[in-house]
């Protein structure tokens, strides 16, 4: 049975993010794969999958039910994290598989639900500095983060904890603040292969960007400064 539950490679490195025994909520859970896959594997682990559409909701049941989970795998019907509405338990929340704008909303409509949860793990398609800002500001602290590609795409995955009591390293630096939200604090000091192959991809497009820009009848010249700017850093970061 255990083996049956195939997970993608993206979402099998979000899942090592979660301590043993987790008890967490997966927001905009699809088919519940993933707290399937945590909950085979712990028989301590318990998860709440949150789904805002009737869809996925129901696929997502499908799986629960399927692995005989449903006394550890509760699936909610809801708008972000106001499926979390009561459990003040819960430890962790993973949201994976969207664009950064959109785990910002979530996040920011629901953080009065955030003050229990030690870790967030977040996995942006894009915007990925979108999230790390409002982590930032919240009191989040990114104490993890990895890039991984799989099927031609590149996926970022943000680990952040809440300060609370406990002593955080900061990843960030007053003078380099906007230039670590872009890449990513750990990211930048690690640099992989695959972080070198999407920062020289992205190079291309905003210098196409850029161009085009500069030959619209109205140019912004703020905007342009600033992706000037980006492509300065990038530049930087990738040959330096
Ligand atoms: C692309 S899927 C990603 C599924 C899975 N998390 C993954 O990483 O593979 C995004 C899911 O989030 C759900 N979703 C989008 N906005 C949501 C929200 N505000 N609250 C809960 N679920 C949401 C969608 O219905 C969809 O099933």
């Amino acid at each position: 049975m255990i083996n049956t539950l195939k997970l993608s490679e993206r979402l099998k490195k979000v899942s090592s993010f979660l301590p043993e025994g987790a008890y967490f909520a997966d927001i905009g859970s699809d088919h519940a794969y993933l707290p399937c896959y945590v909950c085979l594997r712990d028989q301590k682990a318990k998860a709440v999958a949150g789904e805002v559409n009737i869809g996925p909701f129901n696929s997502a049941k499908s799986t629960v039910d399927a692995y005989q989970l449903s006394n550890r795998i509760d699936v909610r019907l809801g708008n972000g994290l106001e499926v979390l509405n009561g459990d003040t338990d819960i430890n962790q929340v993973v949201i994976a598989g969207m664009g950064g704008s959109l785990i910002r909303t979530i996040l920011e409509e629901g953080k009065s639900k955030l003050s229990n949860v030690e870790r967030i793990i977040a996995q942006p398609n894009v915007d990925e500095r979108n999230v790390r800002r409002w982590l930032l500001r919240e009191g989040f602290t990114v104490t993890d983060e990895t890039i991984l590609e799989e099927n031609g795409h590149r996926y970022e995955i943000i680990v952040a904890d809440h300060e609370g009591n406990q002593e955080l390293i900061n990843p960030y630096t007053e003078s380099q603040l906007e230039k670590q939200l872009l890449f990513g604090p750990i990211l930048l000091r690690n640099k992989t292969d695959i972080f070198y192959e999407k920062w020289r991809s992205e190079y291309k497009k905003l210098a196409r960007i850029v161009g085009q820009m500069k030959e619209a009848s109205n140019v912004d010249h703020e905007k342009i400064e600033r992706f000037e700017r980006e492509l300065l850093w990038i530049k930087e970061e990738i040959t330096g």
